[in-house]
């Protein structure tokens, strides 16, 4: 069986980041997508609401796992049975990122491969910033997010954009 890795901040999930899960669901017998709990980067929604979201959109693709971890990635990967890394690849500029990323957990655990998926041509441009961005300036998110939770998601930027 093979087991695979989706990690990421999912700060929140856009329909890039379902298309990548959908697709790795369809490749690998288990899928866990694993969301990140303490970033560098001060997340907009809390952990909780990240997982809850997560799991709304994926709801009903029975190999998928939302959890959540801190740490090394590839520790977390490894404690769960994890073989491969899935990342999904939109433009030249994701690549830098990636590539170091890639090298530094392979250096931390050769065993475990990342692979990348790249961008569906829509969602080519499509990031959680650019929902954020996007939605306090009163703009249109329903492009860009899982329908079933963009309510939610729309509630909590304008909380957000409030206190800015
Ligand atoms: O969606 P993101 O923010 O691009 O995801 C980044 C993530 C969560 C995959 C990355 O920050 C990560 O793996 N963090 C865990 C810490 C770690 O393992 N660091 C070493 C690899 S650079």
């Amino acid at each position: 069986m093979t087991t695979a890795v989706c990690p990421g901040s999912f700060d929140p999930v856009t329909v890039g980041h379902v298309d990548i899960i959908k697709r790795a669901a369809k490749m690998f017998d288990r899928v866990i997508v694993a969301v990140l709990i303490n970033m560098d980067k001060k997340p907009w929604f809390t952990i909780d609401e990240r997982l809850e979201f997560l799991r709304k959109a994926t709801e009903g693709i029975d190999n998928v796992e939302i959890v959540s971890f801190n740490g090394l990635l590839v520790d977390f990967a490894a404690a769960n049975g994890a073989d491969v890394i899935v990342r999904g690849l939109r433009a030249v500029s994701d690549f830098e990122y990636e590539f170091q990323m890639t090298l530094t957990n392979n250096k931390l655990n050769p065993e475990i491969e990342t692979v990348f998926l790249t961008s569906s041509a829509e969602n080519m441009y499509l990031s959680s910033s650019i929902v954020k961005q996007v939605g306090v300036m009163g703009g249109d998110v329903s492009p860009f997010v899982p329908h079933c939770v963009l309510d939610e998601i729309i509630s909590r930027i304008k909380q957000r954009s409030k206190v800015l």
